[in-house]
């Protein structure tokens, strides 16, 4: 921390909170050559938040406290988050420092524009601290779908029978956000047209939001019309049936009335579709079943022409864990159970296997 740094957080309460020790002094008679000791094996040094005076030094290689000289004998990339009153981040010295500092290689997360600290309104926030996060797995995620185009869809349905009714499912839209998250990380372009959910989605994700299955199955169309995505990922729970018939007044319960009948018509399906279009490369679907897990997947993969089911017990909808096999015509790969996050990340990896073997497979055919 430096001496500003300690001005708004005590060393101790940061000591406290992340159980490891906080290094303030150059000169610090416990440490020998303190500024040479941190940088030694690290793979990233993050300054968040970075004041204008820190950019400043790092930009001009100065070095007269612990953190600017760190950064001087560093080894490794440095990431900045910057945090500074809008005109001083505006100021020609901050500009030109920020410009000799992405010359050198610098990478920087944020900042971003809104109410200051200060009163001030613009540029010159904190970057939010799950995207700084965010950033830093970027940089450590090798970048396996760089160029790809990924379509997803995400979240449940809502098939509406009267203004205020409909039917839906427990879709929470959990695993499509940590699958975009991961896309996003291995350096793809995303898009999720999403039902309605709660989750937020990757700031670099483009969302397309819909209610009814019959939306997202037009808003599908419409992006495999308009950008040909490599990939097609189908995580959404659509409701396989809507109700025939809308009322648009809101229907009444009648005295004596002990049922209620809704006649439901069938919807599209929009994995088969996309499966059977052959647009995209390789396409992904999801199963959620409650028996014969792996025979059911089989068959989705032959019926809907997909290149790998992700089956899952019918339980993880909702949930923050999952526990997965992958189904592809190869064979069956049984996940252990894991965090929604970590079988993402397992999801895009095999997706980036698929995609490179169509590639080779499409190289050898035509040669
Ligand atoms: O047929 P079933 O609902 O079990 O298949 C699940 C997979 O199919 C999921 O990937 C889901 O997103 C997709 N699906 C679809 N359109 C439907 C029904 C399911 O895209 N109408």
């Amino acid at each position: 921390m430096t001496k500003a740094a300690a001005q708004f957080v005590g060393p101790l309460t940061f000591e406290t909170l992340s159980g490891k020790p906080v290094a303030e002094d150059l000169w610090d008679p416990k440490m020998r050559l303190p500024h040479i000791s941190l940088r030694k094996n690290k793979d990233l040094i993050v300054i968040a938040p970075a004041t204008a005076n820190i950019i400043a030094k790092a930009a001009n290689g100065i070095a007269d406290d612990l953190v600017s000289s760190t950064l001087l004998a560093r080894e490794c990339p440095l990431m900045l988050c910057p945090a500074m009153n809008v005109q001083m981040w505006r100021n020609a010295a901050t500009v030109r420092n920020i410009q000799t500092l992405k010359g050198d290689g610098v990478l920087f997360s944020g900042p971003e524009a809104g109410s200051q600290a200060c009163g001030d309104v613009g540029e010159g926030r904190l970057r939010e601290p799950v995207q700084i996060l965010e950033d830093i797995e970027a940089f450590f995620t090798p970048p396996i779908l760089s160029g790809k185009k990924v379509l997803m869809t995400a979240g449940p349905t809502f098939e509406p029978f009267d203004p205020v009714r409909g039917i839906t499912n427990g879709s929470s839209g959990r695993q499509a956000a940590a699958i975009a998250a991961a896309a996003v990380r291995a350096g793809a372009e995303v898009t999720i047209v999403s039902g309605p959910v709660a989750v937020p989605y990757p700031d670099k994700a483009a969302v397309i939001p819909v209610q009814q299955a019959q939306e997202m199955f037009e808003a599908v169309k419409k992006e495999l019309a308009e950008h040909t995505p490599d990939a097609f990922i189908g995580v959404a729970a659509v409701g396989d049936w809507r109700p025939a018939k809308y009322s648009e007044s809101k229907l009444k319960k009648e005295k004596d009335q002990d049922t209620l009948t809704i006649k439901l018509v069938k919807n599209p399906d929009i994995l088969s579709y996309v499966g059977h279009s052959g647009i995209c490369s390789v396409v992904i679907g999801f199963a959620a079943e409650t028996d014969n897990l792996a025979e059911n997947a089989r068959k989705k993969l032959d019926c809907k022409a997909a290149d790998m089911i992700v089956v899952n017990p019918a339980s993880a909808i909702g949930s923050a864990q999952n526990q997965a096999s992958f189904v592809t015509k190869d064979g069956i790969v049984v996940k252990g159970r894991s965090s929604k996050a970590e079988l993402a990340e397992e999801i895009i990896e095999t997706l980036a296997d698929l995609l490179k073997k169509k590639e080779i497979e499409t190289y050898e055919t035509s040669n």
